[in-house]
């Protein structure tokens, strides 16, 4: 089929005299990328063979050879042998071109009421469909390392931070179930995108629909759709399942930066509060006391790179006329990247939080420092001495100045100093300066209390499907 130059007779040559140039075969080819999707493109051409047959529009030993043929392909995917081709441009000639080399005349026939524009979005959202699910799962494996940390450090307690600077402190459970709970809306948002997902454009042909008396409702079933998609043109241009998807692995990928982010600062010299395994570490080349997050670091790039390909894809679609166009074929290089990105960092970041280690004293006591239980003095205040809190957070300002002064945390300020600020106050103050004493007192629903906390852990336990405490 290539000639000396490697150059094929085109599937749709017919009409041409010359061959594409090298040139417009390097930027019309896809093969490298589609040839992914070598799977669901047998699957699609098998179900659509049986449909014809089915249809009375082929016959059955047509579609017996097809099928027979569809058989001989597989084994040589899976061998890795299959001959993918550049000079035969995509995965959908690729198949259909060894069908004919093994099977002869039938081949012609699959093609019948089916364009490469149905095929490949059927293909694509096959792919979609499977890699939504893997995805899914990346989610839940990190969602359990996080919960099984979370337990061990139900009352671990830590520095709170807003703007980054020491607010409140919080037990360490409680932040890490904050990532549980982001993971639990990503899964949510990819599982809504698998639904919209599931209809089946095949049958939409070109753009138009076919003139033979096909029957698109066996096609959906067979490839596991909810239904045929209603609208032929909807059918072969719409890539916003493709969208939906990489916004979903998008947002989801932001929260692992955050993530990576926190663990880039907590292992560090000026943090201290964690340290990675040395399986997810890495050295440095000049300076032998280095241990990177390496890791952590890329998934905080990474995310920007499945970003970048949902802005790109959107970029692509963006005000292109209906039906398909060429410009759709790059859809597949970025979401086949994004999902790989997005699952290597998954999985990663699940392995870094199952190893690292906290160092949960360091961690204590930098919750202590920075005033961090100024807001319990003040709540104090307004309990015991029935202050209105705007005056209550006047008073507690004074007193924390007077402790910046001596250079000590509010716990360690001697109760006379205090009583130079409010002379009602008296050595009950210091049952709420702990820290300790400050997390457990936040008890809200939702709080960073433990005992709020190991609830949580509970519920999501049996959420997850692991065992919960009796
Ligand atoms: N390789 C193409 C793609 O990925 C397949 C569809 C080509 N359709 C066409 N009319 N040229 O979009």
């Amino acid at each position: 089929m290539a000639d000396k130059n490697g150059k094929g007779q085109q599937m749709w040559g017919g009409r041409f005299a010359a061959q594409p140039s090298d040139i417009m075969q390097s930027i019309n080819a896809s093969i490298d990328v589609d040839r992914r999707m070598v799977l669901q493109d047998i699957a699609g051409s098998r179900a659509h063979a049986d449909m014809l047959a089915d249809c009375g529009i082929i016959s059955e030993e047509d579609n017996e050879a097809i099928q027979g043929g569809l058989d001989r392909i597989l084994d040589e995917v899976k061998a890795g042998n299959f001959p993918y081709r550049v000079e035969l441009e995509d995965i959908h000639m690729n198949v259909e071109a060894r069908l004919k080399e093994l099977i002869g005349e039938p081949a012609g026939r699959l093609h019948t009421a089916r364009s490469r524009n149905d095929q490949v979005v059927t293909d694509f959202r096959l792919w979609v469909r499977g890699a939504l699910t893997e995805a899914q799962s990346a989610l839940a494996g990190l969602q359990k390392a996080l919960l099984k940390r979370a337990e061990e450090h139900v009352e671990s307690i830590m520095p709170g931070f807003t703007h980054l600077q020491t607010a409140q402190p919080v037990t360490l459970g409680h932040h890490l179930l904050a990532y549980v709970e982001m993971a639990e809306r990503d899964r949510g948002r990819i599982y809504d995108a698998a639904l919209r997902l599931n209809e089946s454009p095949l049958g939409a042909a070109a753009l138009a629909g076919t003139g033979f008396p096909i029957d698109r409702d066996i096609t959906a079933e067979s490839l596991g759709f909810d239904r045929p998609m209603a609208n032929s043109l909807d059918a072969v241009s719409a890539r916003d399942f493709a969208l939906e998807a990489l916004a979903a692995l998008s947002i989801a990928a932001t929260h692992l930066s955050r993530l990576a982010e926190e663990i880039v600062l907590w292992t560090s010299a000026q943090f201290g509060f964690a340290q990675l395994s040395d399986e997810w570490s890495t050295g440095s080349s000049i300076m032998p006391q280095k241990r990177n997050p390496d890791a952590a670091e890329l998934i905080r790039a990474k995310a920007a790179l499945i970003t970048g390909h949902f802005t790109s894809l959107q970029g692509a679609v963006k005000a292109l006329p209906l039906a398909y166009a060429k410009d759709l074929q790059d859809d597949k290089r970025l979401t086949f990247e994004a999902f790989d990105t997005f699952g290597l960092c998954a999985r990663a970041m699940a392995g870094m939080i199952d190893t690292i280690h906290f160092e949960t004293v360091a961690m204590r006591a930098a919750a202590a420092k920075g005033f961090s239980t100024a807001t319990d003095l003040a709540d104090y205040l307004v309990r015991e001495l029935k202050m209105p809190f705007r005056d209550a957070h006047h008073v507690t300002g004074r007193i924390v100045a007077l402790a910046e002064a001596d250079g000590v945390d509010l716990a360690a300020l001697p109760l006379q100093s205090m009583q130079t600020v409010e002379p009602r106050l008296t050595e009950d103050i210091f049952s709420v300066l702990s820290v300790e004493a400050s997390a457990a007192s936040r008890q809200s629903y939702g709080g960073t209390s433990p005992v709020r906390v190991a609830e949580q852990v509970d519920l999501w336990k049996k959420r997850l499907g692991l065992e919960a405490k009796s």
